[in-house]
């Protein structure tokens, strides 16, 4: 199995990355540093969580290959992506002397990848960064693409940058120690994925459902790998999310809606996994969706203990507030991805409010 995928950005070749997808790869990462990033002082950045598992290990065999290292310990957590953490580890990373030429290292969750990638974007006017990403849902979506940003009040992510890493490690034996529920929240991306480009990956998910377990890091890898490539594909065609990019958000739109309303207790790959349904009866309904398409889709993810139902007594104000915030708006009505069939989705389709109000209720 090719485990080695070439994203080739453009313009210009110094904006190409590789992702390497390898049971055991994390063990590699310092003897790939010395090779490709001789010299280099490694910033690596980590929740409190993976520190312990991961990162002190990780430092030590950067010492033991004469790679020197300095450790940034975020705690672990959403309220992490805010302006006073991001401020306060621009601070630390000034202070530990990071030049241009500096390598900033992102080890964890979408959580520390979207911190520590908006950091090394933002530092300096940027640094390279690369990417070693310990959640599921990191390694098939954050990960790959190079958007990096923090929350804001009014909104998720709504400050940040396009920023790609210089490269992907992505190792699926660490998803052993991934509690079970955010290992579902990485497993309602994959569907996404499959559901919105590619039909052939959808049913190979379908059949093998059983087998997508946290310590089958072989198997595992295959999954991961056919999520990236596709996920890779789309981002070096459309980067800035002006048109196929936008497919990537199928399930999104709703999703993101009762995330909000749920005040972010609810996970977002369930919220995801919702959407995913929810947007397929509006599919159905305005006639684009068969309806056996729509039952194949709410039937894997039930198989990927997801949730498909929205939940019951939902505060539609604040749903609808949220719907009407979300950043991939660009007019006044809301902007859905929706299926076709499986494996294709339309962008930018707008639906007028009353059918969304019927759906919900
Ligand atoms: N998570 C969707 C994207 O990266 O475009």
């Amino acid at each position: 199995m090719k485990n080695k995928i070439a994203v080739h950005m453009r313009p210009g070749r110094h904006r190409s990355y590789d992702i390497l997808i390898k049971a055991g790869g994390l063990k590699t990462l310092p003897s790939i540093i010395r090779k490709k990033w001789p010299g280099r002082r490694i910033f690596l950045v980590t929740d409190t969580n993976v520190s312990r598992l991961y990162a002190k290990n990780l430092q030590h065999a950067f010492d033991d290959v004469g790679i020197d290292s300095a450790l940034f310990e975020v705690p672990a957590g959403e309220e992490t992506k805010s302006i006073d953490i991001y401020y306060a580890l621009i601070g630390a990373l000034l202070e530990s002397g990071i030049k241009r030429n500096s390598l900033v290292i992102a080890l964890g969750g979408g959580v520390v990848g979207d911190l520590a990638g908006f950091a090394a974007a933002t530092v300096l006017r940027g640094v390279e960064f690369i990417q070693v990403p310990t959640s599921l849902l990191a390694q098939v979506d954050s990960s790959v693409g190079g958007k990096v940003g923090i929350d804001h009040d009014a909104g998720k992510n709504l400050i940040g940058a396009f920023h790609q890493p210089s490269f992907v490690l992505i190792d699926p034996t660490v998803l052993r120690t991934l509690p079970v529920m955010e290992f579902r929240n990485g497993l309602a991306e994959v569907v996404k994925i499959a559901a919105a480009l590619d039909a052939d990956f959808f049913r190979f998910l379908e059949r093998n459902t059983s087998r997508i377990t946290r310590t089958n890091a072989r198997f595992l890898a295959r999954v991961i790998c056919r999520a990236v490539s596709l996920k890779a594909a789309v981002v070096e065609k459309d980067e800035r999310e002006s048109g196929l990019r936008k497919s990537l958000n199928l399930g999104h739109t709703i999703g993101h809606a009762i995330e909000a309303t749920s005040d972010f207790t609810m996970k977002h790959g369930e919220a995801v996994s919702i959407g995913l349904v929810a947007e397929s009866q509006l599919a159905v309904a305005a006639g684009l969706l068969a309806v056996d398409d729509y039952l194949r889709l709410s039937r894997l993810l039930v198989q990927c203990n997801l949730p498909a139902k929205v939940p019951s007594g939902i505060n539609e104000k604040r749903f609808f507030r949220s719907l009407s915030v979300d950043k991939k708006n660009t007019g006044s009505e809301p902007s859905f991805v929706l299926l076709r069939r499986i494996g294709v989705s339309l962008i930018g389709v707008r639906l007028p409010l009353p059918r969304i109000q019927a759906l919900l209720r």
